[in-house]
């Protein structure tokens, strides 16, 4: 059996589980940064690099690059002075930009994709549109960002119940999925990162569970897709749903969702519009069924500029490298937690750089209050974020390893200051 085969092996121990857990670890490499020229070709797309900022906040919103900004710019203005009917283009672009998304999760095909307003959208397709029975169960945990928790929470007026597991020091580990396991567990609702503590769940084993146990794994992708490698087929990935605006690098108002041809074929749709048909250009046939790929969730017009935007963002993505972006990533938030940790300050994210992606989170010395903290941080012009008390840093791959290295020494000297004061 190779390491990553585990056909067969339906029963898990708790004892297994840990070791299959190591086994796929001992394989990933060590992360390295993106070569200097190959960096320094696309720091130059995001302008603010040269203002002086040092923006470490991607884990709540991107700054657009110039390459999206031209795309979205050349299609308002076709739309105003130009073609003005750009539907066609569109089309054709909608399908690019499916493409591109389907290179980046390894679909089967771009036609498993749906636009979507959001993250929260496509996952209330999926929450929405399932058969529950009352008794059925589903399992969510508190580390999650509200947009996985109310699509399903909404469920319990159909008599379905929610399990949340109670984290560990900012993480919920396979073990403790394994063992909250119930007989009526019927989904499983994780994000592949949390959007606070960036803990990153190990998918490729939780799909095997879930897919085992025939437990449905509907991933929230926000705080993953565009920084660390995601592939829905090999994660036994049932549904993920991710929006354009934080890792991809796109705009407001546009994500997707990604569902495989079995869970389609068992979710009774609640929305239909005119784009959700066979042939919706077929205007005056009434009697059409659903569209056979995912195009069916889509109703109607989608976030037409959005999507000019996406596509320029994510084919930038793509030129860079998915891994050289997950490993320059891994190697920042790597260096940051080391050098919080050198400077003893007390961390929120993992240690452990197997459970990380492109969150570092730290709690502030005893007594120091972090939104003071975080106002002398942006004083600094450091744009990290203020989440519960606590400061997060969420680096992306035109950072450099010099604005860590900045970032954390005005860090420890504002700690240092305030704590004198
Ligand atoms: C894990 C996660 N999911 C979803 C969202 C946002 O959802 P939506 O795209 O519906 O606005 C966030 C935003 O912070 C998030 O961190």
């Amino acid at each position: 059996m190779g390491i990553l085969d585990f056909t067969g092996l339906f029963e898990y121990t708790q004892r297994e589980l840990t070791h299959l857990k190591n086994c796929q670890r001992a394989i990933i490499q060590v992360p390295t940064l993106i070569p200097h020229e190959l960096h320094q070709k696309y720091r130059q797309l995001f302008p603010h690099t040269e203002q002086g900022l040092i923006y470490l906040n991607h884990a709540a919103v991107s700054p657009l690059s110039t390459r999206v900004l031209k795309a979205q710019i050349a299609h308002l203005q076709d739309r105003s002075s130009g073609k003005i009917e750009t539907y066609p283009d569109d089309v054709k672009q909608s399908e690019r930009t499916k493409g591109c998304i389907d290179r980046l999760i390894n679909a089967e095909s771009w036609e498993r994709i749906a636009f979507t307003g959001n993250t929260s959208d496509a996952l209330n397709i999926v929450a929405g549109g399932l058969d529950w029975k009352p008794g059925d169960r589903i399992l969510l945990n508190d580390l999650e960002f509200p947009a996985n928790v109310y699509p399903y929470t909404h469920l319990k007026s159909h008599g379905v119940e929610i399990d949340l597991m109670h984290s560990t020091d900012g993480r919920i580990s396979p073990e403790m999925i394994y063992a909250a396991l119930r007989p009526r567990t019927r989904l499983l609702a994780l994000s592949a990162v949390q959007y606070l503590s960036g803990y990153r769940s190990d998918l490729a084993l939780l799909g095997e569970l879930c897919r085992s146990r025939g437990i449905l794994f509907v991933v929230d992708a926000m705080q993953a897709a565009g920084c660390v490698r995601i592939d829905v087929q090999e994660m036994k990935i049932d549904a993920l749903a991710a929006g354009a605006p934080k890792w991809l690098m796109g705009p407001q108002g546009i994500g997707f969702l990604y569902l495989t041809e079995e869970l389609q074929a068992r979710i009774h749709q609640k929305n239909f519009g005119w784009l959700s048909v066979e042939i919706p250009w077929d205007f005056f046939n009434f009697d059409q069924g659903p569209a056979a790929t995912a195009r069916r969730y889509e109703g109607g017009t989608v976030n037409i500029p959005g999507m000019w935007g996406f596509h320029a963002s994510l084919t930038t993505l793509l030129e860079v490298g998915l891994d050289n972006i997950e490993s320059h990533i891994l190697t920042l938030t790597e260096e940051m937690t080391t050098k919080f940790q050198e400077a003893g300050l007390r961390m929120y994210s993992p240690t452990d750089s197997r459970e990380r992606a492109g969150i570092v989170t730290i709690w502030p010395p005893e007594g120091l209050d972090a939104t003071a903290v975080f106002n002398e941080l942006t004083k600094e012009h450091v744009l990290a974020s203020m989440r519960g008390g606590r400061i997060r840093y969420s680096p992306h791959f035109y950072n450099s390893i010099g604005e860590i290295h900045e970032a954390v020494d005005r860090t420890i000297a504002i700690f240092e200051g305030l704590s004198s004061q």
